[in-house]
């Protein structure tokens, strides 16, 4: 596997010493003054260089990357990634709306995941023409072809199958065991194919798997494909041709400093999939969605005050669970930088938020540089499943999103106002 060329895992970087944290070329600290805080910050550059990163590995073969929606499902990087070809993977009506708002003309490339789907979240795929229907369970498939003819219109679908693969991660986001409540086991597969065989509204199109998430190494990615593989040759000799194997997304980042580099990472993944599927001449597609995006983004939040309680020091700043809620909810690490760091004795600190809880924090017993209130600091790795999973709690505005493009910064969705959060009420 050659091996490609990338510059540094994150964007954040201090230029020279002495200088503030930058995102590129643009400085955090004049962002942080100009938009307020909270504020996230997106580089598109990375972003893009991600999907390359995919791109160029299987540039072999026909393939498609469907970026997973659901990490960051900001507009502009819909946009952003439509424009260089990519494709997505939703979960939702609400998704599709999103990829249909953004970049229209990829309504074919898109791949609709989901255990839960509605007939009107079906009816509206089916007619903005998705490339594929990731099917969950006997029920949705028979609902699909019940809207499918209605509509008459034919349905490509996938079974999304549970090849029983433990994967090494948080138990919230694995996925790929039987007990889990995704796919349909992998051992019902085939029978379920050959019952729709004969359906005029629905066309068995690929299968599908996906694991889980942030999954650090290649091997359960290859010892899922092989599976799925095998049930593909099964197919065929059925008389069932797939087109298309969806390999689904997981590939994890390292959220610490420890050494990492994303090329290899991707060539890694790449070898164990394209391995496991030696011989299949259809279309891989695939849905990665943190390793796209996660190190592209940081959170920034200032420092509101710094308060010890018995031997304890807590920095308390303006972003909150509420804004970033994976260390809440995964007890996931995120390394957090002083944007202009002050020079003494690190310390150990938790640093938290406003909100009214104890699971409010961003990091326990951490080692910082000294902070002081009004400093600004910059939690990094938040470009997946941060602003995507925040939330309104405690009547709090959503941070403002900047996407940063060579030495440009733009606003991609503004800080939301009191009339936002009011607006659906009434008393
Ligand atoms: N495809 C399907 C069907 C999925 O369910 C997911 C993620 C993906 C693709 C993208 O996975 P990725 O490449 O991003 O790992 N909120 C959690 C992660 C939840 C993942 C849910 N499914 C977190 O913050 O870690």
């Amino acid at each position: 596997m050659p091996r490609i060329p990338i510059s540094s895992p994150r964007p954040f970087v201090y230029p020279t010493s002495g200088l503030p944290l930058h995102c590129g070329a643009v400085s955090l600290e004049a962002l942080a003054r100009r938009h307020g805080t909270p504020l996230y910050v997106y580089s598109a550059d990375q972003i893009l260089e991600r999907l390359r990163l995919f791109q160029q590995a299987l540039a072999g073969r026909d393939h498609l990357v469907c970026y997973a929606v659901k990490a960051n499902s900001a507009l502009a990087i819909l946009k952003l990634l439509a424009g260089q070809g990519a494709g997505f993977d939703i979960v939702s009506g609400g998704e599709l709306e999103r990829v249909l708002a953004a970049a229209p003309e990829a309504a074919g490339r898109v791949v609709f995941s989901g255990v839960g789907k509605t007939a009107a979240e079906i009816d509206r795929a089916l007619q903005a023409g998705i490339l594929e229907f990731n099917v969950e369970s006997e029920g949705e498939l028979e609902l699909l072809a019940a809207r499918a003819r209605k509509l008459k219109r034919t349905a490509r679908f996938a079974l999304r199958v549970n090849p029983d693969v433990f994967a090494e991660t948080h138990p919230y986001i694995s996925t790929g065991l039987r007990e889990h409540k995704f796919g349909v086991d992998i051992r019902r597969a085939l029978a379920i194919y050959k019952s729709v065989a004969g359906n005029r509204w629905l066309e068995p199109h690929g299968v599908s798997v996906h694991i889980g998430s942030q999954i650090r190494s290649a091997d359960p990615f290859g010892a899922a494909l092989e599976r799925v593989y095998k049930l593909v040759r099964q197919l065929r000799r059925e008389g069932i041709a797939l087109k298309s194997i969806d390999a689904g997304g997981g590939l994890g980042i390292d959220y610490h400093t420890g050494a990492f580099n994303p090329a290899e990472k991707v060539a890694e993944w790449a070898a164990a999939v394209t391995g496991a599927l030696e011989g299949f001449e259809g279309r891989l597609l695939l849905e990665p969605g943190r390793f796209l995006v996660a190190q592209a983004g940081a959170l920034l939040a200032r420092v509101l005050y710094v308060k010890r309680n018995g031997n304890k020091t807590f920095v308390v700043t303006d972003a909150a669970m509420n804004d970033l809620i994976r260390p809440a909810l995964y007890q996931a690490h995120h390394e957090i930088l002083p944007v202009q760091p002050r020079a003494g004795k690190p310390r150990t600190v938790d640093i938290v938020g406003p909100v009214c809880e104890s699971g409010d924090f961003f990091a326990h017993d951490r080692k910082m540089l000294p902070l002081e209130p009004g400093d600004l600091i910059a939690v990094l790795d938040a470009g997946a499943y941060g602003m995507a999973q925040s939330s309104n709690y405690n009547t709090r505005m959503r941070p403002p999103e900047i996407l940063v493009e060579g030495a440009r910064a733009r606003v991609i969705r503004r800080r939301e106002t009191m009339a936002d959060l009011l607006g659906p009420e009434s008393i």
